[in-house]
């Protein structure tokens, strides 16, 4: 459980307080050499510790020849419909990699140290899931050289090709906070928190049960242990943001309620392109609702910050930190979709 969180006190100014929205040409004081020093309680603090201890993992070291043995047994439609997946999720690593940087500033120009100090962990983590998906197409798909694109469906594309990074991107010129909320919404709660969720429980649902691809799974649950601790910031900084102003909540529900059809999208056009007959068997519905069910944690997660003060938040944060994370670090051994659901439901946000 958390312990007593409060805000730094000293002669360094406060994180966001008198900081300019560009950046600064010259530093006035130091939050390390301050009487403020590094605040460990504050849950992005919490959360980078965790970083350091359970997100060290190397997408090299894990063996795959048992999953090159396990691809060559799938029919055509199943690799496919593997592959479809695994392409969606390489561009998708790769655009969180590209886009999380101008978000990386605005918190750094904000003077807000330990919030930084997590993102740096954060994007060293996309990285190495770019890593990872990549490996997968070379050396288990065997794809080197094919182009994949066709299979970035229209829905895909407004997210990963649009929106994404256009409001990430917007937050180099304007770093407000509407700004910023619309960006976390994009990326950590619909890209992260539904997609790559989603994602995760399908390669689960349709690789773990069959009992195939060990390597891969492996480094899936591993991805879903990091995106556990970046759903936990994205959902801190939303609830940091309205709890500083209330009228950012209209912002973020709007932006969900717009994104989410093309998240929806995304799992309409992977069936669409099967016909009725998904080759892993596996029904629409089930998806649907996960997804939705994901959306909807998030989103109660942040509308309970309206109206609390910033110490009020940080002890809700630092309570979810731990709960979330933790419960998404020991992933149950061979769970099936019910208990992944339950362990999926109750990480990330
Ligand atoms: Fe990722
Ligand atoms: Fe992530």
């Amino acid at each position: 459980m958390a312990g007593a969180v409060t805000p730094g006190a000293g002669a360094a100014p406060e994180p966001g307080r008198g900081r300019p929205a560009v950046a600064a040409a010259r530093h006035d004081a130091f939050t390390t050499t301050s009487s403020r020093g590094l605040n460990h309680d504050l849950p992005p603090m919490r959360l980078y510790h965790k970083a350091k201890k359970f997100g060290t993992w190397d997408p090299r070291a894990i063996d795959l020849s048992q999953d090159r043995e396990d691809w060559n047994l799938l029919n055509d439609a199943q690799k496919d419909a593997l592959l479809r997946l695994v392409s969606l999720f390489a561009a998708g690593e790769e655009s969180v990699t590209l886009d999380l940087l101008p978000l990386i500033m605005v918190i750094a120009r904000e003077g807000r140290l330990e919030e930084e100090m997590f993102l740096t962990t954060f994007l060293w983590e996309e990285a190495k899931h770019t890593e990872f998906m990549r490996r997968f197409l070379d050396e288990v798909a065997g794809v080197s050289g094919a182009d994949l694109h066709h299979y970035h469906t229209p829905s895909y594309r407004k997210i990963f090709y649009e929106e994404l990074p256009r409001a990430m991107n917007r937050l180099l010129e304007d770093p407000s906070p509407a700004a910023q909320a619309e960006a976390s919404v994009t990326y950590n709660l619909i890209v992260e928190g539904v997609l790559a969720e989603t994602g995760y429980y399908a390669f689960y649902r349709t690789l773990q049960r069959q009992g195939v691809m060990p390597g891969f799974i492996q480094g899936i649950r591993n991805f879903q242990r990091d995106e556990s601790r970046h759903l936990a910031y994205g959902v801190f900084l939303l609830q940091r943001l309205v709890a500083a102003d209330d009228a950012i909540w209209q912002v973020i529900d709007r932006r969900l309620n717009d994104l989410l059809p093309y998240a929806l999208g995304v799992t309409h056009e992977i069936y669409a392109a099967y016909g009725d007959q998904h080759p892993f068997e596996v029904d629409q519905k089930e998806f649907i609702d996960y997804a939705i069910k994901q959306f909807s944690l998030r989103a109660q997660r942040i509308e309970q910050a309206r109206g609390k003060s910033l110490a009020e938040v940080y002890r809700l944060a630092a309570d979810h930190v731990e709960e979330a994370t933790g419960a998404a670090e020991e992933p149950a051994a061979g769970a099936g979709p019910g208990g992944l659901a339950a362990g999926g439901g109750g990480s990330g946000a």
